[in-house]
C-alpha cells in the first residue's frame, strides 16, 4: 500500500465513523428488540446509552388533548434553556413509519421552556415525539393516539 493508498483508505475509515457515532449503537439495545424504523439513532427512556443520567432531563413528555381542530398534541422536555450555550434544538414529530409530520425550532435567546403545541387534525396511530439537545443528542419517546 503507498501512501496515497493509506490516506484514502484512512479517509474512509474516518468517514464510516462519522457516519456510525455512538449513539447508532444505543437504540439497538432496546429491550424486546429494535426501534423499527428508527435506525437505532435515538436516544430512548429504556436505551439512554451513555447519557444514563440525562434521561430525566432529555425525554420528551407527551399529552393529547381533542378540540375544535381535531388532535392536540403538546410535547415538552424538562430541560434548562441556558442561551446557545445548552438548550433544546427542536421538537419533531414522526408518524409510524418515522416520516416526517411537524417541527418546532426554539430560540435559546427567547424561548425559555422547551414546550410546543401541534394541531394533527384527525390523526390517528403511532406519533414519534422527537426531542434534540445541542449537547445530549436526539431522545424519542412515542405515543399511541
Ligand atoms: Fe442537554
Amino acid at each position: 500500500m503507498d501512501r496515497r493508498d493509506f490516506i484514502q483508505s484512512a479517509g474512509l475509515g474516518l468517514a464510516a465513523s462519522a457516519i456510525m457515532p455512538s449513539a447508532a449503537i444505543a437504540g439497538s439495545k432496546v429491550k424486546g428488540g429494535t426501534i423499527k424504523g428508527a435506525g437505532g439513532l435515538f436516544y430512548t427512556k429504556d436505551a439512554p446509552g451513555r447519557w444514563s443520567k440525562k434521561v430525566a432531563g432529555h425525554l420528551p413528555s407527551i399529552e393529547l388533548d381533542s378540540g375544535d381542530e381535531g388532535v392536540m398534541v403538546k410535547v415538552l422536555t424538562g430541560h434548562e434553556m441556558r442561551g446557545y450555550e445548552h438548550y433544546i434544538v427542536k421538537h419533531m414529530l414522526l408518524n409510524e413509519h418515522f416520516e416526517f409530520i411537524a417541527e418546532n425550532l426554539f430560540d435559546p435567546m427567547t424561548d425559555d421552556v422547551p414546550m410546543s403545541m401541534f394541531s394533527l387534525g384527525n390523526y390517528s396511530g403511532r406519533l414519534n415525539v422527537l426531542s434534540m439537545c445541542n449537547k445530549h443528542d436526539v431522545w424519542l419517546n412515542h405515543i399511541d393516539i
